[in-house]
């Protein structure tokens, strides 16, 4: 199987398939300035970014399960179609946990190595939701910035319901020298207040307890300054309207099985897509929401 990827997608010095963690196929992307991703086929799930010259920038938990049918403790998990509980799926929906093609892989003439990834309905996906579709993750690379796309195409004669997110996990110094700015007026709807809804007065969130927000209809750009690291994390985003805000804290790390119990001041769930609404694509209509880190010092 790996012959076959390696033979069609391979890319000298700039992408490789190889096996990753238990054997599971990983697509490496390597810039020539340096910087380099990995994305997982299982869940098109990105688990590194390093830029160039820096350090890397998401956390995966030691306790993460890398197992078909299992999603990733980490990285960026693609949720679709549902958000959460929110709908009769499982929890986020089946996107992270299914086997994902790699449907592309190139180098722009600017040196951006690029992948795409793609998830169509399958019998496995129709016994639990009855729709085709095709959803496709683009992960672009360049020296400074990570860009993720994530295009859903509506292939039915009825509309199509559904959510989608980037579940991108941070890795931080100390969750409580970070704080994630540019959400400052946004109501936020609090999961651990009964989904009361709230509106955001502080200019720069400081999280010293379990967090679990959906902040609504958000700017487009928003930091995640982690001090600890003298770095901030820069967030910008297109089509994708909401944003959670999310750290399990003490009791809830415990409770989870692919979770060290000591890593919740390492981290922090900065998620950007739809999760506040459930948004409706028309027949054969594209929807597309894009989502771009960079990094800066502090
Ligand atoms: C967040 C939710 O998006 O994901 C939290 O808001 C949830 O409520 C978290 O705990 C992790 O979910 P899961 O299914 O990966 O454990």
């Amino acid at each position: 199987m790996f012959e076959d990827l390696q033979a069609q997608f391979d890319i000298r010095d700039r992408v490789a398939v190889v096996a990753g963690t238990n054997g599971l196929p990983k697509v490496v992307l390597t810039h020539g300035e340096g910087a380099r991703a990995e994305v997982y086929l299982q869940g098109a799930h990105v688990t590194s970014w390093v830029p160039a010259g820096g350090t890397e920038v998401f956390f995966v938990s030691r306790a993460a399960h890398f197992a078909p049918e299992k999603a990733i403790r980490g990285g960026i998990p693609v949720i679709f179609p549902q958000f959460g509980s929110d709908g009769p799926l499982p929890q986020h929906g089946f996107a992270r946990t299914s086997p994902w093609e790699l449907a592309s892989t190139a180098e722009s003439e600017h040196g951006l190595v690029c992948v795409t990834l793609r998830l169509a309905d399958s019998p496995a996906t129709r016994a639990q939701w009855p729709h085709p579709f095709t959803l496709d993750l683009e992960v672009r690379l360049d020296a400074q910035a990570l860009t993720l796309a994530l295009r859903v195409i509506n292939h039915d004669d009825d509309d199509l319901p559904f959510q989608a997110a980037l579940h991108t996990y941070f890795a931080v110094a100390d969750i409580t020298q970070t704080t994630v700015r540019g959400l400052q007026g946004v109501s936020y709807i609090d999961a651990l207040q009964g989904n009361a809804q709230f509106i955001e007065c502080a200019e720069a969130i400081s999280i010293d307890r379990e967090v679990d927000r959906i902040y609504l209809s958000t700017p487009d750009r928003l930091e995640v300054a982690d001090s600890g690291h003298g770095r901030t994390i820069h967030i910008e985003k297109t089509g994708m309207p909401d944003v959670v805000v999310w750290n399990p804290w003490i009791a809830k790390a415990q409770r989870m099985a692919d979770f060290g119990d000591d890593e919740y001041p390492g981290m922090l769930c900065v998620e950007t897509g739809n999760m506040g609404r459930h948004d409706t694509l028309a027949p054969l209509a594209v929807w597309e929401g894009t989502t771009t880190f960079s990094i800066s010092e502090a």
